[in-house]
């Protein structure tokens, strides 16, 4: 009995090892997609643009993310964003990750490969792709590849020839304006400015290449009580040490190093690996929103000039 019963389970434990195998072996992207009960929705997505069905037949070298179907709460095809082909594609180039980077690669020190996404309406840096972020937090492998969108991986390391498929729990977005990324985070200190800001502070924060500090809503509360009326010159007196330019500095660069702000005055990134990274004394409570000419980090408390 138990000789027939031990060579069933080894068959059986065989069969669809070699039919998962020999199906990777020939299968390209999007065929595995298509192939996944719980990736219909990215499916259609793929299939109605022929530039896409293209990417995702051909890639290789590269690990998809892929949003499964339960994610999309509700697919309205009212939302602009469905009808909206040209930010469909962004979205979807931007989840095709180039290199490959299965879970076990994903480690708490965050890594940044660069995405398919090109589109210089939405990446406007010298590295002329976008990028994505691979770090495991909390015990959880996570992606991010737009602006403030983190994704869990919940099923890692399927194949395709030439590559790797990761389903993730929720959808993913692009590189955004600084001035998008405030208005869809809530970002106070830059959505609420007066009209008169504004346009100064577009000019100050647009150059390609660009790290901007932002303080968190409770900081920029405090701030304002303290100085409910900043002139126009204050304001932009103090942007400018809000912003390095040319230098897109991730978590990552936060070792210690000194960057030169635009007002001339340097900014210490500290604390990398720590668990607490910092600019000058203020502690960055939410890193690496990737922006479409930069990034931006949002501060616990406004920037205080060290001390050299
Ligand atoms: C795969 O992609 C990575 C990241 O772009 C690159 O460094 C590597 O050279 C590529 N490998 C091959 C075999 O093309
Ligand atoms: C990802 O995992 C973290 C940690 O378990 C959890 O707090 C978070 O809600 C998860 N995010 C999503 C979108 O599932
Ligand atoms: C944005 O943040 C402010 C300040 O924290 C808060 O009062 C407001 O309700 C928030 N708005 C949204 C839409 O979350
Ligand atoms: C830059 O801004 C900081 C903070 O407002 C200020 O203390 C410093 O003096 C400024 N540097 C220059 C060179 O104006």
């Amino acid at each position: 009995m138990l000789i027939p019963n031990v060579a069933s389970l080894f068959v059986s434990f065989l069969l669809p090892l070699y039919a998962t195998t020999s199906a990777a072996a020939s299968q390209n992207a999007l065929g595995l997609i298509e192939a996944q009960p719980d990736l219909t929705l990215i499916t259609a997505l793929i299939k109605r643009d022929p530039e896409l069905v293209k990417l995702y037949s051909t890639v290789k070298n590269a690990t998809i993310v892929a949003a499964i179907d339960s994610s999309f709460s509700s697919i309205d095809p009212n939302n602009l964003l469905y009808s909206n082909k040209a930010a469909l594609r962004a979205i979807l180039q931007d989840i095709v990750i180039r290199g490959l980077y299965p879970t076990s690669r994903i480690t708490k020190k965050p890594i940044y490969p660069s995405t398919e996404l090109t589109d210089t309406r939405l990446v406007d840096t010298s590295r002329g792709r976008a990028v994505a972020k691979l770090v495991e937090i909390d015990g959880k492998k996570t992606v991010d590849v737009g602006a403030g969108s983190r994704a869990n991986i919940t099923q890692g390391n399927l194949r395709f020839t030439g590559g790797i498929l990761h389903k993730v729990s929720n959808g993913l977005d692009t590189p955004l304006s600084f001035s998008s990324i405030a208005a869809t985070l809530n970002i106070t200190s830059i959505s609420q400015l007066p009209p008169s800001f504004v346009v100064a502070f577009r000019l100050i924060t647009s150059a390609r290449d660009t790290t901007l500090f932002a303080i968190s809503n409770e900081a920029y509360e405090a701030l304002l009580a303290s100085q409910p009326d900043a002139t126009f010159l204050q304001f932009v007196d103090t942007l400018g040490y809000y912003v390095v330019t040319p230098g897109v500095y991730f978590e990552k660069d936060f070792t210690g190093k000194s960057v030169k702000t635009l007002n001339g005055s340097k900014l210490k990134l500290s604390g990398f690996g720590t668990g607490t990274v910092k600019a000058n004394d203020a502690v960055v409570v939410r890193s690496d929103i990737f922006a479409t000419n930069g990034v931006v980090h949002i501060l616990d408390r406004p920037l205080n000039p060290l001390r050299y």
